[in-house]
């Protein structure tokens, strides 16, 4: 179907016309922040693109409330790290604590070294802690200090991978021209000069065997490669051969192994995926739920290499520094997530894996049995839906990000759900978190089930 056709069955489907109507009625509030803030903000980031405009006013457990009143069962939680639930009282009572005391000193405080020991404890190659603001930040000194360490100048980064904003993270794979062995690079970013794909960077193929020889064979030039885990853009934890492969040739190579574990750290097993799959990298980096709720990154690794921040490395010394390093709300509120993570983590983890495995199974039975053209990958708790029926190994099989051939029934799909209460953000990546109820699981799966029927019912797909 043409998407002139679609267009034409949206403006006379029945269910495309009475959800814009509802969800008008019921968002005016957001509709004049909408247009007020136009003159001078863009939307704040363009991960959100909701099919309708909503503005948040609070937020609550596993819900969010817009500014119009109407409550919604959250799937963003804040991109990841709201792991325990929106507004979690160990938070708030640390961060009241920490309000009496002050929020800036710029000199160390003792929760530094609170918050570095329970993140050595946990994630298994950290002999030694940095910390930064972002998961951005912690990638970019990573790399910084792989290159550092061994003197070679380029990062194999893998095909669909995300490490964040900077430079040297947006390489992605043009598969026109490619192939799933061998993917061609191109940047995600205009404004960023070819240098640094040319001299700083290698593309792999990522859940391939082929990476194996291409880092043979460019171990004289690669520092390290850095990769997720399990991918934020094909969530899987089917990964541990590949990942043990790598470990493998990286020791073979002499080329170092960064385990991006933003998203995974603390929230697909306490360890991490290094945990999940007991394979230890020479160094990973951490953001999210390490901040509790607020902004955080850090790089972990082995002593040896950790050396060249503190200056133990002699003159392989790096930069690294920053106004809001280890400041005091985002440790203590790491300090207050993270403990109480270690303390309930035999009940949080299973039951997060169990209801993000419920949710995905069930929507991909109901989706086979319908023939509706979507599925969901998911890797325990994170899940990513895909608009697409075709088997995925690796992001050369996802058709086209957002929708691809089913783009406009995909933005019905989600206007429907919105109009069930349900927010999945515009990235389309959601978590369940600790305090969204099986209840609220149920109603995910079934508000999924009605979306998908009303855009049937509409000739959508
Ligand atoms: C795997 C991964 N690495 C790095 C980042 C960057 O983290 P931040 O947004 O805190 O800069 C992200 C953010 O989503 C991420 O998912």
């Amino acid at each position: 179907m043409d998407a002139a056709r679609i267009d034409e069955l949206i403006l006379e489907g029945k269910n495309s016309q009475e959800i814009r109507k509802k969800l008008k009625e019921r968002t005016q509030k957001s509709f004049e922040i909408k247009n007020k803030g136009k003159k001078v903000a863009q939307e704040v980031i363009s991960t959100v693109k909701l099919p309708h405009p909503i503005y948040i006013d609070s937020a609550s457990g596993g819900t969010m409330t817009d500014v119009d009143g109407n409550t919604y069962i959250d799937t963003t939680m804040g991109f990841g790290p709201i792991i325990l639930g929106h507004n979690h009282e160990v938070i708030k009572d640390a961060l009241s604590a920490q309000m009496e005391k002050g929020w800036l000193f710029g000199l160390p405080a003792d929760q530094q070294f609170e918050l570095g020991e329970l993140l050595t404890e946990a994630s298994p190659c950290a002999e030694e802690v940095i910390f930064a603001n972002t998961g951005t930040e912690a990638t970019m000194y990573a790399m910084r200090a792989a290159r550092a360490f061994n003197g070679k100048s380029k990062i194999g980064v893998f095909d669909s991978a995300y490490h964040g904003g900077h430079d040297y993270a947006l390489l992605f794979a043009t598969y026109e021209e490619g192939t799933n062995a061998k993917p061609n690079g191109m940047y995600a970013s205009a404004g960023i000069s070819n240098v640094i794909k040319d001299e700083t960077l290698m593309l792999l193929p990522y859940r391939n065997e082929a990476a194996y020889d291409m880092i043979r064979k460019n171990k004289d030039d690669l520092a390290a490669i850095i990769l997720e885990g399990s991918q934020n853009s094909n969530p899987r934890l089917n990964n541990k051969d590949f990942l043990q492969g790598l470990r493998d040739v990286c020791t073979e190579c002499d080329v170092l192994l960064i385990l991006d574990e933003v998203v995974t750290g603390f929230r697909v097993d306490y360890g991490g995926i290094q945990g999940y799959y007991g394979i230890k990298a020479d160094l990973a980096t951490y953001g999210k739920i390490l901040g509790g709720g607020f902004p955080i990154g850090a790089v972990a690794g082995r002593e040896d290499i950790m050396a060249v921040f503190s200056g133990k490395g002699g003159e392989r010394r790096i930069f690294h520094g920053g106004t809001f390093n280890g400041n005091p709300f985002s440790m203590v509120a790491g300090i207050a997530a993270l403990s109480y993570l270690r303390e309930h983590k035999d009940t949080i983890y299973p039951s997060l894996m169990e209801k993000g495995n419920r949710l995905a199974n069930e929507i991909n039975d109901f989706c086979e049995k319908n023939d509706y053209p979507a599925q969901i990958l998911n890797a325990g708790s994170k899940f990513h839906m895909k608009f697409q029926r075709e088997p995925i190994n690796s992001g050369f099989d996802i058709k086209n990000y957002y929708g691809g051939m089913h783009k406009q029934a995909e933005n019905e799909f989600y206007l429907h759900l919105l109009g069930q209460d349900v927010i999945v953000p515009g990235v389309r990546l959601s978590f369940i978190c600790d305090a969204h109820s099986d209840g609220d699981v149920s109603k995910i799966i079934d508000s999924m089930k009605y979306s998908f029927n009303a855009v049937r019912e509409d000739g959508l797909f």
